[in-house]
């Protein structure tokens, strides 16, 4: 039973045992008390636990141990007034004796960009030394945990190495490691803290997990419990993709200017779809965009900006980024060495017979151009009459398959079975029931590209490929 849970049995006895006492909350340290950490230390003492705040400015402790914020952020310094009146809040400049005193670190250092781009890791590895020394002479179990925005490797790479070096003890055993990111935002950080878009924790053993459960039950019941790196690379794409969120909207607001359009009436429309615009729709790694709408729709908007002469870096960027996925999917299949690859799944996406610009057939293009013998199926394409219409298209847009398509219909087969069994490299192209059950009858050992993540867990098969996973 998780800690959690029994903490819950415990509360839905107490009804009939009063005298059943609570549960001593965690004693917690807070290493560097800057936007992060000030908040993490206001917040934690408020819900009930005793907070140390570790830091190397001098003025900050002084700040912090009068109950004063160093940081403006509407709220806090209620907080920290009433944490240090009730004793809750002390600050120390020891962050080995605060690590002694406490059960639970929670670690906020600066990671300023370095020279070069990167990320300036001093203030990380002087902190990871002294907590594996102070852990080096601690008996009890304590949890470390990371909340600076680091490269994913780093908290069981640089910082787990550090810890487990000066402290000679095990991580996961001895003490437990978690990387929690923090999304709060400047400003409402106080109300973020109570009800937070989402509680991620990363973990390197189920003991850790518990623990840091326990102290976010108040704030988030649910927290996504998950691994180190998961957690480290949430922190980074969230915060990519809100910036690709704003820049987005920029981008309208440039281009709907000069055509006299209202960009926000335009953003109010669009963010009331939420099955495709703001939805999971569109947002799993896998193949290239393609079919008559998003690659012409993309062209187009790019001609309208350029004839504008507005600069839309981002949406110019798109139809290089797609072609960069595609390219990507012709060298996976080429490191192969492959002389006859099966393909599976040639529409743009499953349950249609529409094959303009699928990005599949610019990969079976140029496999064939280095002399690959390729053959294809798609239950639902059949190359008859039907398609012609298509097939003229295909070779007006894409004259550079034209050739394919002329071969299409001998390129095809309605035999996957022995298609694939006369293949040295398959090519997942779509996920139907079909191709999950032919993937079944495969040969052991014929490496597989999987363009759609085919499989929940990707298989540890080394012939198996998966293009983003
Ligand atoms: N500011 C944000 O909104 C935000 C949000 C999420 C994540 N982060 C990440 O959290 C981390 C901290 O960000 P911040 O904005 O709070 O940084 P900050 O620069 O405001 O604060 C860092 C604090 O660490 C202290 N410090 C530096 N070296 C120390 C040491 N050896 N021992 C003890 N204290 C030390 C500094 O004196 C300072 O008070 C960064 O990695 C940042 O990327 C920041």
């Amino acid at each position: 039973m998780l800690a959690i849970e029994q903490n819950l049995a415990i509360a839905n006895d107490r009804q009939f045992y009063p005298q059943i006492v609570e549960k001593k909350k965690a004693r917690i340290s807070v290493c560097g008390l800057g936007y992060v950490g000030i908040v993490t230390t206001g917040c934690l003492s408020d819900l009930g636990h005793e907070v140390i705040g570790v830091d190397t400015d001098p003025r900050k402790l002084k700040m912090v141990s009068t109950g004063e914020s160093p940081i403006s952020e509407p709220g806090l310094t209620r907080l920290l007034a009433t944490g240090v009146k009730k004793e809750k809040v002390t600050v120390s400049g020891s962050l080995m004796r605060a690590i002694w005193d406490t059960d639970v670190t929670f670690v906020s250092v600066g990671t300023p960009t370095a020279e070069g781009g990167g990320c300036d890791m001093s203030a990380v590895i002087s902190v990871s030394r002294q907590m594996g020394m102070a852990l080096q002479a601690k008996k009890d179990f304590h949890v470390i945990v990371m909340r600076c925005s680091v490269p994913p490797g780093t908290t069981l790479g640089l910082m787990r190495t550090i810890l487990e070096t000066e402290s000679g003890k095990t991580m996961g055993v001895d003490f437990g490691l978690s990387f929690n990111p923090e999304f709060l935002r400047e400003g409402t950080a106080i109300e973020d803290f109570h009800t937070p878009p989402k509680t991620v924790i990363g973990v390197s053993d189920e003991r850790t997990g518990d623990i840091l459960s326990e102290i976010y039950y108040p704030v988030d019941s649910k927290p996504i419990i998950t691994s180190i790196p998961n957690a480290e690379m949430v922190k980074y794409i969230d915060n990519v993709w809100h910036a690709t969120k704003v820049t987005f909207a920029n981008e309208v607001g440039r281009l709907c200017k000069p055509l006299d359009v209202d960009s926000h009436a335009v953003m109010d429309i669009f963010i009331q779809d939420t099955k495709l615009n703001l939805s999971p729709y569109y947002l799993k790694p896998g193949f290239a965009f393609g079919g008559s709408c998003l690659p012409k729709e993309v062209r187009a908007v790019e001609h309208m900006a350029r004839d504008m002469g507005v600069s839309c870096p981002l949406i110019e960027s798109l139809t290089t980024s797609n072609l960069t996925q595609i390219e990507h999917a012709i060298d996976m299949t080429l490191q192969q060495a492959p002389e006859n690859v099966a393909v599976l799944g040639v529409a743009f996406k499953p349950d249609t017979d529409d094959l303009r610009e699928s990005p599949i057939l610019q990969v079976m293009y140029h496999l064939i151009e280095q002399g690959i013998m390729v053959n294809a199926f798609d239950e639902c394409v059949v190359t008859d009459e039907r398609l012609e219409g298509q097939f003229e298209y295909i070779k007006h847009a894409q004259p550079e398959l034209r050739g394919l398509i002329d071969n299409l219909d001998s390129i095809m087969t309605d035999d996957p079975s022995s298609m694939l069994e006369q293949s040295d490299c398959i090519i997942i192209a779509q996920k139907t029931p079909e191709i999950i059950r032919l993937m079944t009858t495969i040969p052991a050992g014929t490496p597989v590209i999987d363009l759609v993540r085919l499989y929940k867990e990707t298989p540890t098969d080394k012939a198996y490929h998966g293009i983003g996973w």
